[in-house]
């Protein structure tokens, strides 16, 4: 038998044999373009190319693409189990020629292959052509010899190809397999055409024209080539089976299934293993690249198709959640080829194990509630849809699943009445809302979510998405236009821009269509919880809703909000352990220049203390750890030792930030530093780069708060102290080694200078002891008028004089600093005769101050008029001779 994985590489083989490039196959998310929920198909990461707007580097690519069609334009899911061939994931084989061969290379490499490599028989072959496209038919003739028999003119839009209402398009010729004679069913374009026996297996695609706006279709640059072949439908025919599902590897899931059930493939549960089987790998494969179970958008498809597995799983009789533990099936089968399903495996498994616990008490109830409603209803009876809304909106049963529940029984929802609750649902939360006073304001954006619903965030995975303009707002208003210079809020479908939350701001970036718009955006902020808002100015052009755009944040201000982010978790975690446990989170910022962490601590940290922390948050960068996010209830994210920040309010889910390793912290199972985080993270510590500590003080009682910075930002602080230190070193004249030496070597000079100084300056004064002196009142007084000397000397001047006998009083004034300032000092001999006190106060007056104290035998005062200064003495002069 050939196995699933035999048929890509032969497939891939045989065209990088033919000078194709063998390309991996995109994401399941495609990034590059906004109206499509998943990849379904191979030519989705070649849009671009066909069109001219991108360039690779080859003409001719080879790929096995991983598709979704579930959610959005192709939706398989509700038929997924109950016929042989849809699925909600599958893989496309194909080949490309961006404007290198057409259609005659294309039908002679398909001829081949097919009977040449995969040795398929000539004549169970047959193709169908656009009914206008004679060349195709030629071609057919010609290269396969075929006869006109067995080439079927298709008219319509079935043998015209399109990605979906807009993108590149072109005839397309199918090729079909008959099973034979055996198998009922007509050819195509027969009236029983739906039948098993003609199947087709291989579409391609002569891309020739773009198509833009309804009614506008456009040439491509140069014709181009886009197949695709569905690997599982292709298997089963090289397997000799008639059903995808008997298939090697979705038989190998299903087998796993019966085994982990305990219960018979093919009996009573057929149908059942087969949609755990689908389901299975498309839930794998959308975690694997990035999405999670949530509520909204690409995340609510994956809840609707794992869910609806559930309630199979649970209907099989499964205890235990089912699909976790089937995910090593996956990964042996696919694990080779897929190599990102192996690197998610654990995220997979613990993700799938999650969901399904979670939903089963729910499931449960609300199966119990189906029941009741049910059996009041009559045979076949439609469910009512307030049933269904309840169903959903307290049990969390996504509507396909009621309906899938249903059809065993013949039964319908209303849907319609589904839609009335869910519309009455939110008029009552806008009420609730109108009641809370901030109605005048987000009342514009109740309008706004009412008519584009959530933001789908892809920025976790990418900073560049296509998207499209949903609503507009210009002046508080919803707007059908904005024309350049004006500012606006921007309303996309999907986008990779972060919105200001959990003290992490607002992206920065550009939005722009080409020529036509350019926004550029300046912040972004959450209004009603999920409804994101790009705030920026219309730069080029006119925005408006409708446009297809292309949103791309800026890249190098995202990478330094990140890496102040992971660095604060760092922070946190080192913290804790320096200063105790009652290290708590209070507040934190973390922008592009720098970030800002407020915890609980009642005292300031000790310069120690901050060395400590730096060091070790450096330590961790430095280990280079991987930062793993998992998504998990906040109770399990608590029970796994995750901080969480008190009286936070929590959504279902939340996710989980985990870095670094410690061994020790059993608690945290090993992982240094584990947090709930909405946040964006760099990929591994090293990353952030470097860590330094700016300042720490108190914001509030009992609250400190650290500034550091990272990355550029902290380099900047260190060069920036290193030049400081260079200039001084220069000033010096020493090497920068040598700085601490000098200047300390430098003080003590100047510590020795200044006192010789003041020794010089006394002797001065005092006159080396024969200093003028006046006879006033029998008393012998020496008045002086020291100019510059500084303030605090003349005391010490003062008493020097004394001590060497030759006065009995000194009034002294200084004019240091533009101010007078007079000491007064009385020795032993003219005690009782002249007080100190009473004297410098006159002298005070003088020069235009207040007052003066001090003990009768020394006082001081002072006075802003220096030029004055001889007049105070003058005063002390008047006063003594006055008594
Ligand atoms: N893009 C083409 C298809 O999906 C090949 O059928």
């Amino acid at each position: 038998m050939t196995s699933s994985n035999d048929i890509r590489a032969t497939f891939l083989d045989y065209f990088a044999r033919n000078g194709h490039a063998v390309v991996e196959s995109s994401p399941l998310v495609p990034r590059n373009d906004p109206t499509l929920m998943f990849a379904n198909s191979g030519m989705v990461q070649f849009k671009n190319v066909f069109t001219g707007q991108e360039r690779r580097p080859y003409v001719r690519a080879t790929t096995a693409q991983k598709c979704v069609r579930a959610g959005g334009k192709h939706n398989d899911l509700d038929n997924v189990g109950y016929t042989a061939r849809h699925h909600t994931f599958f893989e496309m084989l194909g080949n490309f020629s961006f404007g290198d061969y057409f259609k005659e290379q294309a039908i002679a490499y398909a001829w081949e292959l097919l009977t040449k490599d995969f040795t398929l028989p000539k004549d169970r072959l047959l193709v169908t052509v656009f009914s206008e496209d004679e060349d195709a038919a030629a071609y057919w003739k010609r290269v396969a010899g075929l006869p006109d028999s067995r080439i079927i003119r298709i008219p319509t839009s079935d043998n015209f190809w399109r990605m979906g209402d807009t993108g590149p398009c072109g005839p397309c010729s199918e090729i079909f397999f008959d099973h034979g004679e055996t198998i009922p069913g007509g050819p195509p374009g027969s009236a029983d055409e739906d039948g098993d026996r003609f199947v087709e297996i291989w579409n391609l695609v002569f891309m020739q024209f773009e198509e833009g706006p309804p009614g506008t279709r456009v040439p491509l640059p140069r014709p181009s080539i886009d197949t695709g072949m569905g690997l599982e439908r292709f298997a089963a025919i090289l397997q000799g089976k008639h059903d995808n599902y008997d298939t090697d590897t979705l038989r190998a899931l299903i087998l796993a299934s019966a085994e982990a059930t305990g219960t018979d493939p093919d009996g009573r549960w057929r149908i059942s293993h087969r949609v755990v089987a689908d389901h299975l790998r498309a839930g794998a494969f959308l975690i694997a690249d990035g999405v999670l179970p949530s509520n909204e958008g690409r995340g609510y498809v994956l809840r609707r198709i794992l869910r609806r597995a559930m309630r199979h799983a649970h209907m099989m009789g499964s205890r235990e959640p089912l699909l976790h533990r089937l995910v090593p099936a996956l990964v042996r089968q696919m694990g080779a080829a897929y190599p990102e399903l192996v690197r998610a495996e654990p995220l997979i498994t613990e993700t799938l194990k999650l969901e399904e616990t979670r939903f089963r008490s729910l499931l449960e109830r609300g199966l119990h509630l189906l029941g009741d409603e049910t059996a009041r209803l009559g045979e076949g009876g439609t469910l009512p849809g307030d049933v269904a809304f309840r169903l959903y909106d307290t049990y969390g049963f996504p509507l396909d699943l009621t309906q899938d529940a249903l059809r065993s029984e013949g039964r319908a929802v209303d849907v319609a009445g589904f839609e009335a609750a869910m519309a009455e649902q939110r008029r009552r939360a806008r009420a609730a809302w109108a009641g809370s006073g901030e109605a005048a304001t987000e009342s514009l954006w109740f309008d706004v979510k009412e008519q584009v619903g959530a933001t789908e965030f892809l920025g976790y995975t990418t900073e560049t998405a296509e998207a499209e303009i949903l609503a507009l707002v210009m002046d508080g208003k919803l707007v059908e236009s904005a024309p350049v210079g004006a500012e606006v809020a921007v309303v996309l479908n999907q986008t990779p821009f972060y919105a200001e939350s959990g003290g992490q701001v607002g992206d920065a970036g550009l939005i722009s269509a080409g020529e036509a718009c350019r926004i550029v955006v300046r912040d972004t902020q959450k209004k009603l919880g999920d409804v994101f808002v790009h705030l920026g100015t219309v730069a080029h052009g006119e925005a408006r809703p409708g446009l297809a755009v292309q949103a791309e944040v800026d890249h190098r201000r995202r990478g330094s909000i990140r890496a102040h982010h992971s660095a604060t978790h760092l922070l946190h975690e080192a913290l804790r352990r320096r200063l105790g446990p009652h290290v708590s989170q209070k507040g934190s910022l973390n922008a592009p220049d720098r970030l800002r962490f407020d915890v609980s601590q009642p005292t300031p940290m000790a310069a120690t203390d901050l060395a400590w922390v730096e060091a070790e948050v450096n330590t961790r960068i430095r280990e280079n750890a991987e930062v793993v996010t998992r998504l998990m209830t906040p109770e399990a994210a608590v029970e796994a030792g995750a901080m969480a920040l008190f009286g936070e309010k929590y959504g279902e889910e939340v996710r989980v930030v985990g870095m670094g390793h410690d061994p020790a912290a059993a608690e945290k199972h090993g992982v240094y530093s584990l947090e709930l985080c909405g946040g964006t993270h760099v990929r591994r510590t090293g990353d952030i780069g470097l860590f330094k500590i700016v300042s720490e003080g108190a914001v509030a009682a009992g609250v400190r708060r650290v500034e550091a910075v990272t990355g550029e930002a902290a380099l900047a602080l260190v060069e920036a102290a290193e030049q400081r230190l260079q200039d001084t070193a220069a000033a010096l004249r020493v090497p920068p080694a040598e700085v601490p030496a000098r200047v300390a070597a430098l003080l003590e000079d100047r510590r020795k200078l200044e006192r010789e100084v003041a020794e010089l300056r006394k002797k001065l004064a005092t006159g080396g002891g024969a200093a003028e002196v006046e006879q006033l009142a029998g008393l012998r007084v020496a008045l002086r008028n020291l100019g510059e000397i500084p303030a605090r000397d003349l005391k010490g001047v003062a008493e020097a004089i004394l001590k060497g006998g030759t006065a009995d009083l000194a009034a002294l004034v200084s004019t240091a600093e533009g101010k007078a300032s007079i000491v007064v000092a009385v020795g032993e001999a003219a005690r009782g005769r002249a007080d100190a006190v009473a004297l410098v106060r006159a002298a005070s007056a003088a020069v235009g101050g207040k007052g003066g104290g001090g003990r009768p035998d020394m006082a001081q005062a002072g006075g802003p008029e220096a030029e004055k200064a001889d007049a105070a003495l003058a005063a002390v002069r008047d006063l003594l001779t006055a008594a």
